[in-house]
């Protein structure tokens, strides 16, 4: 598998200055950027149109307007075009960024998603056949990244700002709360976290808090992170796998990147981690999965279009 073009419209610009996604925005600009992104894919591959041999996007979970947008473009393309069309879930993408890294991946493996709605660990077995292992019971870890970030007045998304400012920061600082820990424990719990970083905010002066900002996210960072890479080592033992993909948007994180890889290693494990490019939402890992499925018989039918907003 082979990518030769990954156009990204990111709506971050769009929706920073509401402090999150407008869901209204966000089908509008769909609209307006879908045809253009579609152009400059095929220009950056140098393709025309009619060499596409099939088409993959996004058709659940998510917000209705934008799935809408992109549901009807894919099926009018498909018709004009006479080439199938294939809608597939946008956690299982993330789980083929991993795919677009190592090609020769196969499962079984175990998959840790993070991102800013999910946080979960999934058995994947052979047919792309998934069991869960344990998510969360509340928020996702991005959320956690964001909710807190967002207490210490970083400005949106506040994941990578934090994460960018914790770099240089004291790790124990602040001992934040860490829920659920215990061995066989695979489920996380982030709420807590986001009510003890507003206790801690509001029982400080502002000064304070600028004064340590450094160490605030560091410590943030660590309680959210020291408890994926422990608990993915102990999801790794119990469901007997030698391999972990992480995969979603807070995989883009370096500490998570560091600390998973050199825990897994030192036990003769495997982390695995998406390329930068391919760890926030991206096309380049919607088509991965089309193919994968289309390639192993397992393609939806064309019927399948409507958006499932909910789909597990
Ligand atoms: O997968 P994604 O792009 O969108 C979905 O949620 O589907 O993930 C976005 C999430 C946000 O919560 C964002 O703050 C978080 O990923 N994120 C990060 C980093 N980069 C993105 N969190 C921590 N550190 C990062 N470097
Ligand atoms: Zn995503």
């Amino acid at each position: 598998m082979r990518v030769l073009a990954n156009q990204v419209h990111s709506q971050i610009p769009i929706h920073s200055e509401y402090g999150g996604v407008v869901p209204e925005i966000a089908a509008r600009a769909h609209l307006e950027k879908i045809d253009p992104i579609v152009r400059l894919a095929l220009q950056e591959a140098s393709l025309p149109l009619e060499a596409v041999d099939q088409i993959a996007f996004t058709r659940g979970p998510g917000l209705l307007g934008p799935l809408l947008v992109g549901a009807s473009f894919a099926r009018a393309l498909g018709r004009s075009l006479g080439k199938p069309v294939v809608g597939v879930n946008h956690l299982e993408g993330h789980l083929a960024s991993a795919f677009l890294r190592d090609p020769a991946l196969e499962p079984p493996f175990l998959c840790l998603v993070v991102s800013g709605g999910h946080t979960e660990f999934v058995k994947v077995e052979a047919g792309l056949d998934y069991t869960m292992v344990g998510k969360t019971r509340d928020d996702a870890a991005g959320e956690a990244f964001d909710k807190c970030g967002k207490i210490l007045g970083l400005g949106y998304p506040a994941g990578p700002i934090l994460a960018r400012l914790a770099a240089s920061g004291q790790r124990d600082f602040v001992l934040f709360p860490k829920a659920l820990d215990s061995k066989d424990n695979f489920e996380f719990s982030f709420s807590g976290l986001k009510s003890a970083m507003l206790r801690y905010a509001a029982s400080r002066p502002p000064e304070f808090i600028r004064n340590n900002l450094s160490h605030i996210c560091a410590s943030v960072e660590s309680a959210i992170v020291d408890l994926l890479v422990k608990k993915s080592i102990n999801a790794l033992y119990a469901t007997h796998m030698q391999v972990i993909t992480v995969v979603g948007g807070v995989c883009a994180n370096a500490y998570l990147r560091n600390r998973m890889q050199a825990e897994a290693e030192k036990r003769g494990f495997r982390a695995l981690f998406p390329a930068q490019a391919y760890s926030g939402d991206n096309g380049a890992m919607i088509a991965a999965i089309g193919q994968w499925r289309a390639g192993r018989g397992l393609a939806q039918a064309e019927l399948a279009v409507t958006p499932s907003l909910r789909w597990r």
